[in-house]
């Protein structure tokens, strides 16, 4: 039988064709960078421009890059599932926008959003287009310097986790996509959702940190594992 309400969850893999590093990859961010100097509130507090800079980096590159094959197709279960009376939550540690413009909607985004800053004095979220500066005054309380990155940083806690845990425990299928399962509270949610007796399922370029808590799994590109997964799922019974 065909699961009713499934919840996945992305990572960096899912996003890594469309040109975007990843973080423990060869190559990927965190071996550019040091964590805690540009992902964490101690690392603001010491150097705040640093990190600006840092998020203005990313966010240069985010402009230009387009959703694949990959996302398109989770969009389009999303519809499809929707249309038939059932629920495709998509849930993502991905900080960039690639799940909507591959038409998903409502997606979670556990770690924040680039395209968005939070001013550090109100807490205020708002969308912002330009380059982030030391010089931009918040729109809700007008202080200026405090607006940062709208992200999660070590040691902060990832946002929406009610609402997450609320659909993960509603599921009957979990579907995890292009994490390593490196970083909690996302790499816990399979275990979570084996002992809620919840299918599980991990889609991913190679076996991750958690591959033996999943009851099946595909490896191969997100672009090309995804839209097959799709495609079965969608076809006739
Ligand atoms: P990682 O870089 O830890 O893992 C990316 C995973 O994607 C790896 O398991 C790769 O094998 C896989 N992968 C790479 N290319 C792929 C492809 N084309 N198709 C399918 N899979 C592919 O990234 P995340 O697990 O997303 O958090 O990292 C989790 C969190 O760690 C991030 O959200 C970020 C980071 O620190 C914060 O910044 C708070």
């Amino acid at each position: 039988m065909k699961p009713k309400q499934i919840f996945i969850l992305t990572g960096a893999g899912i996003s890594a064709e469309s040109g975007l590093s990843t973080f423990r990859d060869k190559g990927g961010l965190w071996t550019q960078y040091k964590v805690e100097d540009v992902a964490s509130l101690a690392g603001y507090e010491r150097n705040p421009a640093k990190v600006l800079e840092f998020y203005n980096l990313r966010r240069s590159i985010h402009k230009d890059v387009q959703a694949n094959a990959g996302h398109h197709a989770l969009g389009r279960l999303q519809r499809v599932w929707a249309a038939n009376g059932g629920e495709v939550v998509i849930c993502t540690q991905n900080i960039d926008h690639l799940h909507e413009q591959g038409g998903a909607v409502g997606v979670i985004h556990m770690h924040g959003e680039l395209g968005k800053v939070r001013c550090h004095d109100c807490g205020d979220v708002s969308l912002a287009d330009g380059e982030l500066s030391l010089h931009l005054g918040c729109g809700a309380c007008g202080r200026t310097g405090g607006l940062r990155p709208h992200v999660v940083w070590f040691g902060e806690t990832p946002l929406d986790m009610d609402v997450i845990f609320e659909k993960l425990s509603g599921a009957d299928l979990f579907v995890s996509i292009g994490t390593s399962g490196n970083v909690y509270p996302a790499a816990g949610f399979v275990a979570a959702a084996r002992s809620a007796d919840i299918p599980t399922m991990e889609i991913n370029l190679e076996p991750s940190e958690n591959a033996h808590l999943f009851d099946d799994a595909r490896y191969g590109k997100a672009s090309e594992a995804v839209p097959a997964w799709v495609e079965e799922l969608l076809a006739p019974d």
